[in-house]
């Protein structure tokens, strides 16, 4: 191999830059030209390719976001689309990706390469956390620090104005960026869409707190636990004579600088995943399973269980 890509997909995350880096200073290192794609799958259909060396990736391991830029590429889950993009990276001599992003973009890549398009490692970028085949993905830790430096703030004016809060995260349709947040921030209660809740048997539980002397209540609640945070605070009015609010905290789960292990993180999957391509792998994950590297069919990565620890279902429950 004498040529790679590298790109970024899906919802940013902090991180990637890091595993770009990495994905390039070991392509360098190995006498391979390496080739940035911008914007993934819809940079790659609109030809926008350059080279990168060394210094390309200077000074962006502490950036957040992706310096490739990222989109979701509606062109790009059409046989045509991908018949496109197998052309475009024939003419650019590409013959193999380091493809960095969550289970849409491993969708891409393995239909890509089943479809007669060069080898992918992919390395998992998502704040989700909603990748099998690894303990975290890029992003997850940083963008869970973010949340819980919010509930903390949060949790200063719910004990001022003794009020009921309810801090709605992100994750999509997986808790575990929830879980993560809501017992880092001392959540009384964290509801996620992988475990059902009757909200007027934990109304009563919020009134006998209060009953009990507990002057306010912070909940977390997963984007995807039904009808999301403003559901669960109407729901609470509805049943309790007493104010809740609710924040949202939306996208600055994908911003900020990566936290330390998200560098690190960043910085051994994307050296691993280059190192793989040019020994000659294809169609796999790199991922990190208690602390050593892994390789997993990209097909399982999104297959594959992403279940909630019940250690930490537990664990939450009692110390609510
Ligand atoms: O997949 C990452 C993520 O932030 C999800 O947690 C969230 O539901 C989604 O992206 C938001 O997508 P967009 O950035 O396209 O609004």
């Amino acid at each position: 191999m004498q040529r790679i890509g590298v790109f970024t997909s899906g919802g940013d995350a902090p991180g990637m830059n890091a595993c770009v880096r990495a994905a390039v200073r070991v392509g360098v290192e190995r006498g391979v030209e390496v080739m940035g794609i911008r914007r993934g799958y819809a940079g790659l259909l609109d030809d926008e390719i350059e080279p990168l060396d060394r210094r390309a990736v200077a000074d962006i391991v502490q950036r957040g976001g992706t310096v490739l830029g990222t989109s979701r590429s509606e062109r790009f889950r059409t046989e045509e689309g991908r018949a496109e993009a197998r052309e475009i990276l024939a003419r650019h001599g590409i013959e193999g990706l380091v493809a960095i992003g969550g289970d849409g973009t491993f969708k891409g890549a393995h239909a890509l390469r089943g479809e007669g398009g060069p080898p992918v490692i992919g390395v998992p970028g998502t704040i989700d956390n909603d990748v099998a085949g690894t303990d975290r993905t890029l992003g997850f830790d940083t963008a869970v620090n973010t949340a819980v430096e919010a509930i903390d703030r949060i949790r200063d004016t719910a004990a001022s104005h003794e009020l009921v809060h309810v801090i709605e995260v992100m994750g999509r349709h997986n808790g575990r960026l929830a879980l993560a947040s809501g017992l880092a921030g001392g959540a009384e209660a964290v509801l996620v869409p992988e475990v059902a809740v009757d909200l007027g048997i934990l109304a009563s539980r919020i009134d006998h707190g209060f009953d009990r002397g507990k002057r306010f209540v912070i909940l977390v609640v997963s984007e995807g636990f039904e009808g999301g945070g403003r559901l669960v605070v109407d729901e609470l009015e509805r049943r309790l004579d007493r104010d809740a609010r609710v924040t949202i905290l939306g996208h600055i789960q994908r911003g900020g600088s990566p936290t330390a292990a998200d560098r690190i993180l960043g910085s051994r999957l994307g050296a691993a995943a280059a190192d793989a391509l040019l020994d000659g792998r294809a169609d796999v994950m790199i991922g990190e399973v208690g602390g050593e590297l892994t390789s997993t069919p990209l097909e399982t990565t999104w297959t594959g269980s992403v279940a909630l620890d019940e250690r930490l279902v537990s664990l939450a429950a009692r110390l609510a």
